[in-house]
């Protein structure tokens, strides 16, 4: 299975962001992560930084909304430029609405639980995402420990989803902790921290795979 490796912005230099997006051309995805100061206890980036960054890359971008009330900003940010669109299963009280409001726009849909969500909750979606990000921290900031209980919940999403499904984890990811959730069956790896801080970036990317 070939792993997707979707390096976190948030740990870049948001003054030179083509630079620093240019500098993980050896990974698949660009991550950006949207945080609203309310899901979330801070704030980040949104829709002119996602417009902006897609006239400098034709990488894929996936766009990661810690945010409430998704339903009100996806084809916004759609239109910015968004490929992939991951909102959180604790932001919305209607999960379905959100997929086809995302799926309908044209992009791919995926869907995220924090740590103390239980995965059950996911398993009516499965076969309606693209996508799903298990949160290996709680969402809000870079450079956290990774919590491996959280990793556990992806070999019974694994069992429970069909083959296509992309199982992507986020937080405190550095080569061991990408070794134990690509053993649990992630194929996707999210990691800021980790890619931005090494003095070789391409061998920090390398090493997730
Ligand atoms: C956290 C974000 C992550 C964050 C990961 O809320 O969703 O994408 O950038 O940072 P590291 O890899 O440093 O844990
Ligand atoms: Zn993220």
């Amino acid at each position: 299975m070939k792993t997707i490796i979707s390096p976190s912005i948030l740990s870049a230099d948001f003054a030179n962001l083509e630079r620093d997006i240019k500098a993980i051309h050896s990974a698949d995805w660009v991550h950006v992560d949207v945080m609203d100061g309310h899901f979330v206890p801070n704030i980040s980036i949104g829709i002119p930084v996602v417009k902006s960054i897609r006239k400098v890359t034709e990488m894929f971008l996936d766009v990661h909304l810690m945010i409430e009330n998704p339903d009100k900003y996806v084809n916004r940010f759609i239109d910015a430029g968004a490929d992939l669109v991951t909102f959180h299963y604790e932001a919305t009280e209607d999960v379905e609405f959100v997929i086809n409001l995302i799926r309908q726009k044209g992009a791919k849909v995926g869907i995220s639980i924090k740590p103390k969500t239980s995965p059950e909750v996911l398993y009516p979606y499965l076969d309606k995402v693209d996508m799903v990000l298990v949160m290996t921290v709680e969402p809000g900031f870079g450079g956290q420990s990774f919590m491996r209980d959280c990793a556990e919940k992806i070999p019974a999403l694994r069992q429970n989803a069909p083959e296509s499904l992309i199982i992507q984890v986020d937080g405190g990811i550095n080569a061991q902790t990408a070794k134990i959730c690509r053993d649990l069956g992630a194929n996707s790896l999210v990691a800021g921290s980790y890619i931005y801080g090494s003095e070789d970036i391409d061998k920090a990317i390398a090493s997730l795979r």
